[in-house]
């Protein structure tokens, strides 16, 4: 647990322009989040270094944007029309809902993991698990709640034109498997990555942002030939590992837990969670690396009645590849980075800061232009242009400077750039840095190298 309440940091989030209430002048709509001027620039930053460091840096990989609402087989072959459900229960006497597994262990400990309904109302009946609304013994047979939302396409409501959002971005990519193999000629193994919303119904969403019914995940699917002696399970676990440590999170509040046996599916050969140690909980998952070997593409095959195989040039066989599918959302990527990031910091005398230790490649806003005083913004306002044509750099010329900082400081601004009256002769400006609030003059020519040169991943 880290020196901060989730509430402060919440707060704080809240306050300073990364994360509003969603829908909040009609009183909000429940566990919805809109990402405000900060937040909008800082899950692009994630997605953009996503994509570069899967995508546009590993000459294996391309990346596919697929539509959201897909032809309802999708989700036969997935296995989610059946399976995608949590068991439900209902208080008979308040009316109120909760999912059974979640309820029963807050009441007992006990973990139903894989229990049918029947062996859950015995664990219930058992314990006398009482309703947490109104204390009641009085329940409904838990029964399974699909989390796919359901919705229509044309104008009849009836059975054939029900399709669903997507509840997770793999699809999109199993889907366009043979498409991406014709069109990009790639050989294994390969990779096909996509960033894009999901969407479920989530029984229980919650913790902010942890856990919403309209996210957006960062999907890899890397095939490769089974026969292929290379760990690739382990390959991606370690670059998704290097990743996140590359972002600066704190290696004691991370770690990797590999699934055991019993907690994996039927076709998965290992899967492992990245996980957080989040101010709410012990550990939360962040990013899950499974091996899911050759079922979604045979699943999709088997329903779509198309050739889903990969032709090995060099023997000729032809095969239905492996998988390896490194996937994680944005928000939860977000969360973490925010949490590891916040910090007050106490200074000389009774003051103190609030600053967001965010990577420079990630932080919303990479640099302040600061002058002095307001009679020195245009040439401020000069650098300011010349600056913004390639770094996403502000201006504030409001309020004494030592406020302006600290206003820097709390949002992650990594650099500010301080335009005062002496640069009007010298040419040069104070560029003073977030973390260690050391200051170095430098010609103005150089600062746009500078700062590029430390905000890189
Ligand atoms: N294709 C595999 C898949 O979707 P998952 O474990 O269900 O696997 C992958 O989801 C990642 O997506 C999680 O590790 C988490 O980061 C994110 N995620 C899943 N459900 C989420 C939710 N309701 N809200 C926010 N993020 C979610």
């Amino acid at each position: 647990m880290g020196k901060y309440s989730f509430e402060e940091i919440v707060n704080h989030l809240k306050s300073s322009g990364f994360v509003y209430q969603g829908s909040e002048i009609y009183g909000g709509l429940s566990n919805s989040w809109d990402f405000g001027n900060l937040g909008s620039e800082l899950k692009k930053n994630i997605k953009d270094l996503w994509w570069k460091e899967f995508i546009q840096k590993d000459p294996n990989n391309v990346g596919i944007d697929a539509a959201i609402i897909m032809n309802p087989k999708t989700w036969e072959a997935s296995g989610h029309l059946k399976g995608f459900s949590d068991l439900m229960i209902d208080c008979k006497e308040c009316k109120s809902r909760f999912r059974a597994d979640k309820m029963i262990e807050e009441a007992t400990g006990i973990s139903t993991e894989g229990k049918g309904p029947e062996e859950m109302m015995h664990v219930i009946e058992e314990n006398r698990v009482a309703c947490p609304k109104c204390g009641k013994h009085n329940f409904t047979q838990p029964r399974p709640f699909n989390l796919m939302f359901k919705t229509f396409i044309g104008t009849l409501e009836d059975s054939k034109s029900v399709v669903y959002l997507r509840p997770e971005t793999c699809q999109g990519i199993f889907v366009n498997f043979e498409n991406v193999l014709r069109t990009s000629r790639r050989k294994l193994p390969f990779g096909i990555g996509q960033i894009g919303k999901s969407f479920r119904n989530e029984i229980t969403p919650g913790n902010f942002i942890f856990r919403t019914r309209e996210f957006e995940q960062m999907e890899l699917e890397f095939f490769y030939d089974p026969k292929d002696t290379t760990d690739w399970y382990k390959y991606w676990v370690d670059i998704c590992v290097a990743f996140v440590q590359r972002l600066g999170i704190r290696d004691e509040n991370l770690r990797v837990r590999e699934h055991a046996k019993e907690e994996l599916a039927f076709y998965s050969r290992g899967t492992s969670d990245i996980e957080y140690a989040f101010p709410f909980t012990d550990w939360g998952e962040v990013w899950g690396i499974a091996d899911r070997t050759d079922y979604d593409l045979s699943q999709h095959q088997k329903y779509s009645g198309k050739n889903m195989t990969y032709l090995d040039q060099a023997s000729g066989e032809s095969f239905i590849p492996y998988v390896i599918e490194p996937s994680v959302g944005v928000e939860r990527l977000f969360l973490m980075c925010v949490c590891d990031a916040y910090d007050v910091e106490e200074l000389e005398g009774d003051d103190q800061r609030v600053v967001m230790h965010l990577h420079p490649s990630i932080a919303p806003i990479k640099a302040s232009i600061l002058p002095l005083s307001k009679k020195l913004k245009d040439r401020a306002i000069e650098l300011y242009k010349d600056l913004a044509e390639d770094i996403r750099v502000e201006y504030d010329d409001a309020g004494s400077i030592g406020k302006r900082y600290r206003r820097n400081d709390a949002i992650g601004t990594p650099f500010c750039i301080t335009y005062d009256f002496d640069s009007e002769n010298d040419g040069c400006v104070t560029v003073r840095d977030r973390d260690t609030m050391a200051q170095v003059r430098i010609p103005m020519a150089e600062v746009k190298d500078y700062i590029l040169k430390r905000i890189k991943f």
